[in-house]
Order: C-alpha cells, then sequence, then structure tokens
C-alpha cells in the first residue's frame, strides 16, 4: 500500500526514502492505487537530462478528465465540484457538481470537435475567472487537444505572439471582464492580438458582460448557443502517457516567453498526490486557491490536482480589495473555507488594511494555509498565521514553478513543523541539491548556493513548445545532468530550504514573474529612447517592483520627462500588460557597462535599492563615471 497520504513526520521521512531509494517503484503504486488507466505503462520512467528527454509512464493510456471527473460520477456525482464565486457579491454564486460538471465539459468538447479540433491541436484560451474557463480547459483535455491559457490581464500584443508561437488556430474568449469596479473590453484586445495572428478562423465567445462587441462574420461565434444544442456525451479521447496536456507561457530573462510543455500522465499524478498531501484534502473539505487559471497554480491547484482527487474547488472572479478589502474574508466564511492558498503579495496588501476587515468574519473553518509565488517575508507570515490561521493552521509554504509543474518544496501540514520563510523540506521523490558557481555539490547543512534538482519528477515540463534547444539551454546546461530552478537558496541546520530569490534576470513582482528582457525590449520601443535596463528593487507590498533606467535619443532630450515617463509606461503596458510598468524611470546619461559591453545590474540594482555604500567591484566597468551621476540623480 503506498502511503498516499502522509499523516506525521516519522512517516513523511519514510515515504521520503522510499520514493528516493527507489523512485521507480514508489512511482508506480501510487499511479496503480489512485487513478484510473485504460492501459498500464511499460515502463515507469527513461531519462537522460544531457538530451533532455525524460519519459513517465511509458505507453500507459488514459484521459485525465476521466480520472478529474468520470470515476467520480457513481459515488460523487451530487458532490460540488465547483464554487464559482461572481466579481460582485451581489450575484449568485454557482455551486456545480461533477455530474453538471461532465455534461458542461462535453457539451464544450463537442463544440470544440465542431469546429474542426482534434487530438493534438492546440487552442488558445483568453477568459476570465468564469465557470467556461474550466469547462474549455477540461473540454480540450477530453478530445486530447492542447490548451495554451493566457491570463486574462495580459495585453494584445502578449496575446498575440503567444498565440502565434503555440500555432493556435482557434482562440476562447469572452465579449468582457469584470474586475471590482472596472469593466474590461476583453474581446476587444483580442480583435487587436488577432490583427497579427492571421492563422486564427475561429473565435468562440462567452456572454459575460453583456457589453457591445464586434463580431466579425465568419470568424466569430456566440460559445452558448453552441453549447445548448450539443449532446452532453462526449467519449473521451484515449491519450498516451506522453501526449502533451497543455502549454504554459513563462517569461525567460531573454528572448520571448516560453511555451513551457506538460504531458499528461505524470502532470496528473503528480499534481493530485501533491495536492491531497499539501493541502490535507479530507472528503467534504472546501479548498480555495485565489490564483488565476492563466498561472499554473490554477492548472495545477484550482483545476487538475483538486478534481482529480474529488475535491471541492472554488474558483474567484474578482479582486481581493472589492467591494472592499473584506473580500476574501468573506468568502472563506460565506463557503466555510477548510484550505486556503494565495500569495504573498496579496497577504501583505491585506495585512496593511484595518484588522476589523478581518475579524468580522468568521474564519474558523480553516485548517490549512498556503502560500505561493515569491519568498514570503517574515512579517507577512507571522501575520497570516495569528490573524488568519488563529495560530492553528499550518502554513505551507510552497515552492515550485510554472516548469515544475507541481510544488517541490513545501511543509507536509500536521507532519512538517513549520518555520517562517522556510518552505522547508522536498516533497517525497524530489531531490534538490544546492550548487556553487564552479558546479560542484554543496553538501552538508547551513550552506547556500544554486537550486537544482538531479532526479526527474513526474510533473516536470518536457520541453518549450518549438525550441527543445532552448529548453537545453535554459535548464539543463549550467550544471551538467540537474535540473537548475534559476533560483538561490539556504539549507539550515536541519536540512529546511530557504529560497532566496532568482540568480537570473527574472524578477517577481507581485508575484507575477517578469523578464527583464522583454520589458526593456518595450521600453526601447519608444522613439526617445536609445537604451534602458531594468532591475528590481524592494517593495513592502509588491515583493519587488521595477525601477528603469533609461538613456534618451538626442531629441528626447529636450522632452518633457513627466510626459515620457507616461508614454514610457503606456508602451510598456500595450506591450506586456500594466503589471510590467516601473514605479520608477531614471533618465541618465549612459548605464554602466563591462569591457564585453555588458551592462552591470548588480551595479543598478544596489542604486535602485538605495544601497550605495558598498558597489563591490567596479574595476572592470569601461564607463566608471557613470556611476556617480546615476547616484545623483536616483530617485
Ligand atoms: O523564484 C521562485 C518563485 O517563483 C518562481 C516561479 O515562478 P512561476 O513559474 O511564475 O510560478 C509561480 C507559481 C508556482 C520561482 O522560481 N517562487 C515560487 N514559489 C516560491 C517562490 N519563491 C520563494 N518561495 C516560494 N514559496
Amino acid at each position: 500500500m503506498s502511503n498516499y497520504h502522509i499523516k506525521n513526520l516519522e512517516e513523511y521521512f519514510q515515504v521520503y526514502r522510499k520514493s528516493v531509494r527507489e523512485p521507480e517503484k514508489f512511482w508506480q503504486e501510487i499511479a496503480e492505487e489512485h487513478f484510473v488507466w485504460r492501459k498500464k505503462w511499460d515502463n515507469v520512467l527513461s531519462w537522460d537530462f544531457s538530451k533532455p528527454e525524460v519519459k513517465w509512464f511509458e505507453n500507459a493510456k488514459l484521459n485525465i478528465t476521466e480520472n478529474c471527473i468520470d470515476r467520480h460520477l457513481l459515488t460523487k456525482g451530487e458532490k460540488t465540484a465547483i464554487i464559482w464565486e461572481p466579481n460582485d457579491p451581489k450575484e449568485k454564486a454557482l455551486h456545480l457538481t461533477y455530474s453538471e460538471l461532465h455534461k458542461k465539459v462535453n457539451k464544450v468538447a463537442n463544440v470544440l470537435k465542431s469546429k474542426g479540433v482534434k487530438k493534438g491541436d492546440k487552442v488558445g484560451i483568453y477568459l476570465p475567472m468564469i465557470p467556461e474557463l474550466a469547462y474549455v480547459v477540461l473540454a480540450c483535455a477530453r478530445i486530447g487537444a492542447v490548451h495554451s491559457v493566457v491570463f486574462a490581464g495580459f495585453s494584445a500584443s502578449a496575446l498575440a505572439t503567444r498565440t502565434v508561437d503555440a500555432d493556435c488556430k482557434i482562440l476562447i474568449t469572452a465579449d468582457g471582464s469584470y474586475r471590482g469596479e472596472k469593466t474590461i473590453d476583453l474581446k476587444g484586445i483580442v480583435d487587436k492580438a488577432l490583427e497579427d495572428c492571421p492563422e486564427v478562423n475561429s473565435v468562440l465567445v462567452v456572454k459575460r458582460t453583456g457589453s457591445n462587441i464586434n463580431i466579425k462574420d465568419g470568424r466569430d461565434e456566440w460559445l452558448e448557443p453552441l453549447m445548448k444544442n450539443a449532446s452532453e456525451d462526449c467519449a473521451p479521447e484515449i491519450m498516451d502517457a506522453e501526449d502533451p496536456l497543455f502549454i504554459l507561457y513563462t517569461s525567460g530573462s531573454t528572448g520571448k516567453p516560453k511555451g513551457m510543455l506538460h504531458t499528461t500522465a505524470g502532470y496528473m499524478v503528480y499534481s493530485a498526490y501533491t495536492f491531497k498531501n499539501i493541502f490535507n484534502y479530507n472528503n467534504d473539505d472546501v479548498y480555495w486557491c485565489t490564483a488565476d487559471i492563466g498561472w499554473i497554480t490554477g492548472h495545477s491547484y484550482i483545476l487538475y490536482g483538486p478534481l482529480a482527487n474529488g475535491a471541492t474547488t472554488v474558483m474567484f472572479e474578482g479582486v481581493p480589495s472589492y467591494p472592499d478589502f473584506g473580500r476574501f474574508w468573506e468568502i472563506i466564511e460565506k463557503h466555510k473555507v477548510n484550505q486556503f492558498y494565495t500569495a504573498p503579495t496579496a497577504i501583505r496588501a491585506l495585512a496593511k488594511k484595518d484588522l476589523e476587515f478581518v475579524t468580522k468574519h468568521d474564519l474558523s473553518s480553516l485548517k490549512v494555509l498556503g502560500t505561493v509565488g515569491e519568498p514570503i517575508n517574515e512579517e507577512a507570515w507571522h501575520w497570516y498565521d495569528n490573524n488568519i490561521g488563529k495560530n492553528k493552521s499550518p502554513i505551507v509554504d510552497t515552492w515550485w514553478q510554472t516548469e515544475t509543474g507541481g510544488i517541490m518544496i513545501s511543509p507536509i501540514p500536521f507532519a512538517t513543523p513549520t518555520k517562517p520563510t522556510f518552505a522547508t523540506l522536498p516533497f517525497p521523490g524530489i531531490q534538490p541539491v544546492l550548487m556553487d558557481e564552479e558546479g560542484n555539490e554543496i553538501k552538508g547543512n547551513q550552506v547556500d548556493g544554486r537550486l537544482c534538482i538531479k532526479y526527474p519528477w513526474p510533473s516536470m515540463a518536457r520541453t518549450i513548445y518549438g525550441n527543445h534547444d532552448r529548453y537545453r539551454e535554459t535548464y539543463f546546461s549550467t550544471f551538467e545532468n540537474m535540473y537548475f530552478t534559476g533560483d538561490g537558496a539556504l539549507r539550515d541546520e536541519v536540512g529546511y530550504y530557504r529560497i532566496t530569490g532568482r540568480v537570473d534576470d527574472v524578477i517577481i513582482v507581485s508575484g507575477h514573474n517578469l523578464g527583464t528582457a522583454p520589458i526593456e525590449d518595450a521600453i526601447n520601443e519608444h522613439p526617445a529612447v536609445a537604451e534602458s535596463a531594468v532591475v528590481g528593487f524592494p517593495h513592502d507590498v509588491k515583493g519587488n517592483a521595477l525601477y528603469g533606467f533609461i538613456i534618451l535619443k538626442e531629441f528626447g532630450e529636450s522632452r518633457d520627462r513627466d510626459n515620457l515617463r507616461k508614454e514610457i509606461k503606456q508602451t510598456i503596458s500595450d506591450k506586456i500588460g500594466p503589471i510590467a510598468k516601473p514605479d520608477k524611470i531614471q533618465f541618465v546619461e549612459g548605464l554602466p557597462k563591462t569591457r564585453s559591453g555588458k551592462i552591470m545590474r548588480r551595479i543598478l540594482r544596489k542604486i535602485a535599492s538605495g544601497d550605495t555604500s558598498d558597489l563591490g567591484d567596479t574595476s572592470t566597468l569601461l564607463n566608471p563615471e557613470v556611476v556617480e551621476e546615476i547616484i545623483n540623480g536616483a530617485l
């Protein structure tokens, strides 16, 4: 019997040891006992990190929606699968049972089929957090189409790049979306994006806001009438274990966003097993993850992980500040949420508000609290523990990435003693190591280094869609035979891990992973800009904020600086999205560069964070004189 549900620390160590000593046997038992297969695998794992190539459960046949929906119908058909909480608390929440979800998903699956979507086709999804988003994602999986969800806060240009890169010919969107008091013209953004996506010939539109939108003849259709006429039955497509399930984009430090490709069986097994243990999900619990399904957190821990366990999962359309800063706590009280999973940036923002927003709500249903997306600072951790968990709900600080598909390092509640700011111990099956810059493993405790994983796990991304070389280069070339995470970490005296942050040029702002290169590219598109460099600096709510150093072209010098700042921010907003707008923009004469022409970001980071006491070694700078000038003009 595999230990599917770990209950105490001793059991954790026992399970962990087994997962490392006999990884194949370990995963085989979990896969066999807790999932339904049309055909079992011939081989549990084959791998070669030098290529890199990883295959789990080779030649097994399955459909993930059979595991997430059909198999629950007999015993849990009337159980609520999804509670959908709308943006406006006056609108009624939706409680959707597993059997209703089954019908909706099948209907959408049949609509997609009628539009010619087949196994292996890529489907673009640009939807707000409405129930149809869940139906469409699962409908793709039902028929073997590969979903590519783009967060509906991204700009037209970001949507276009991702739609083209993923080879989508069909896009599912909505007429508009609600975010707090705002109504967003989603379809307008889509129309603009599609000017640059000649391959997209079909757009299905969900009616949400009832806004007046443009319907392009022969291309655009409303989803609802198509669903009405579609059958509620749709046999699941039988997929191979390694068939692609989805593409999801994440920013890189350079170049265009990376379409991480995840496959079917390993992703299913890992997201389900981690969900069960890390949130200590028990029958009849109500679980809520506040992420958007446009991010990996939503894929794995709003949809696939919870549904594979037959859980009740909450989907929230709105924002934590609407109609007031008590909304999260009101929802917990209303739906009697047992497990609550959010991001440090949300905790920090809400901790700044009057405590009465919290205390007027009954939070006694809570059993486990989670955080994800960036390091959580000590103050926020204690605020969460004291005021939300009332010091009785363990906090699981979960470290993972879009690339890893599931949570990698995290306490297991009621088993692993928690420690503020520490993600603590690796999940069973995960073998983390710390490496020094020369490529040697740093053994022992009380050390820090670059965080790598030395053995495959089932839900790791298999490639970057359309660019396997970049996949190898980014993750498997820095250290031989290791997956390099891009994060730094330390290991304390008992072996607990604390993630210290990115060691590359990715900056995490309010939990969003932003590459500096695409932001700089956007800034440089402004006609008055000659060159730019963007770095992060600490911010007490966002974690990090962006600071742009910009050299103007000669004719730009005479322009009004405030207007220029506004225009540049607008350019960034149009190209990437409002989240990528810098808090500060400083116009400079030059940027500190090495003799090989590389911008010395280390120095800019120090200046941006107001810490210029020790700039370190500047002897290799080509133009040391600019440093003084930048310090003097710092904002
Ligand atoms: O730097 C780490 C940080 O977020 C990065 C991954 O971002 P993304 O792919 O967008 O996925 C976010 C949600 C899984 C990581 O490389 N990160 C994520 N969780 C934590 C974290 N940093 C510290 N502590 C965490 N718990």
